[in-house]
């Protein structure tokens, strides 16, 4: 399938997905929010996919948060509408179960950080800069991002950069924990796709199984969450990848994960 503002490669199981409006700063238009609902609902069912890489086109910008030039004709019932509509599209990348990597290389604004907030994994460039500057346009985060980045970093370091707008450079979004690793930009995708392998290298079955149960742990009460750990890791006992994993330990090899 071919996109207007997305590029998506595929390749030895990882899927990259490019929001391919540079000259924009990637910034997410109606079009482009389509278009990712489509390829993650694509990817959702996609045997060949593993592990699934989001970044931005060109070396400025991740994404600089929803396209202005439509914000600005919101109205109190198409403004509900258009927040409900970008918090499912990233509620599909956060409950896709394969593990989603952002490979923030610039500006990741507005519902640029949202975006980078409902993937599993973020790992930045150096010139990497997050922030919610919403409230510079008189409104709040809609996709989200008052609650994932709460969750993220604690309600009082998001109310902080909420409330003031300021954006959060790649130093501060390491100490902090909004993002995994930092690296110079120009090996910004070697390393994510060297992490993207390792993923790779282990059983998919128990890599969905945790991505599933690491998904709720913000959800949920810890006694409910362990409920549902619990269930998750005897579906895990159940796999041929299961007796493969410790059967190679034991016999001080390799393991072959089927993925089954
Ligand atoms: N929506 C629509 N267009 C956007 C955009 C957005 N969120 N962010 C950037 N652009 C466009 C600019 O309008 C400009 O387009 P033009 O060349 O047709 O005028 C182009 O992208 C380049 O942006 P520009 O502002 O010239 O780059 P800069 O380097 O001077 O500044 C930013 C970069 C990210 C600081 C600045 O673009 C910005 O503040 N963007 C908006 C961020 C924001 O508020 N996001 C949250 C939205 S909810």
């Amino acid at each position: 399938m071919s996109y207007q503002n997305l590029l998506v490669e595929k390749k030895d199981n990882v899927a990259v997905v490019t929001i391919n409006r540079p000259d924009k700063l990637n910034a997410l238009n109606s079009e482009t929010m389509s278009e990712l609902k489509k390829v993650f609902s694509e990817l959702k069912t996609d045997d060949e996919t593993y592990v699934v890489i989001i970044t931005g086109s060109g070396e400025k910008a991740f994404v600089a948060g929803a396209d202005i030039s439509e914000l600005n004709k919101l109205d109190v019932i198409s403004g509900k509408a258009f927040a409900e509509n970008g918090q499912d599209i990233f509620n599909l990348i956060e409950n896709l179960d394969k593990p989603v990597i952002a490979a923030v290389n610039g500006f990741a604004l507005g519902g640029g950080c949202e975006l980078a907030l409902a993937c599993h994994i973020r790992v930045a460039s150096e010139n990497a800069k997050f922030g919610q500057p919403e409230v510079n346009l008189g409104i709040i985060p809609g996709y989200g991002g008052t609650q994932r980045l709460a969750r993220l970093i604690n309600s009082g370091r998001a109310m902080e950069y909420i409330l003031t707008g300021d954006m959060i450079d790649a130093a501060e979004a390491l100490r902090i924990g909004l993002v995994n690793k930092v690296y110079p930009q120009s090996e910004l995708m070697n390393k994510v796709f060297e992490m993207a392998r390792k993923i790779i290298s282990k059983g998919q079955q128990a890599v969905r199984l945790a991505v599933k149960a690491v998904n709720i742990a913000d959800e949920v009460p810890s006694k409910e969450g362990q409920h549902y750990e619990a269930s998750l890791f005897s579906i895990g006992c159940g796999t041929e990848d299961f007796k493969e994993g410790t059967k190679a330990f034991l016999e001080k090899r390799k393991p072959g994960f089927k993925n089954k």
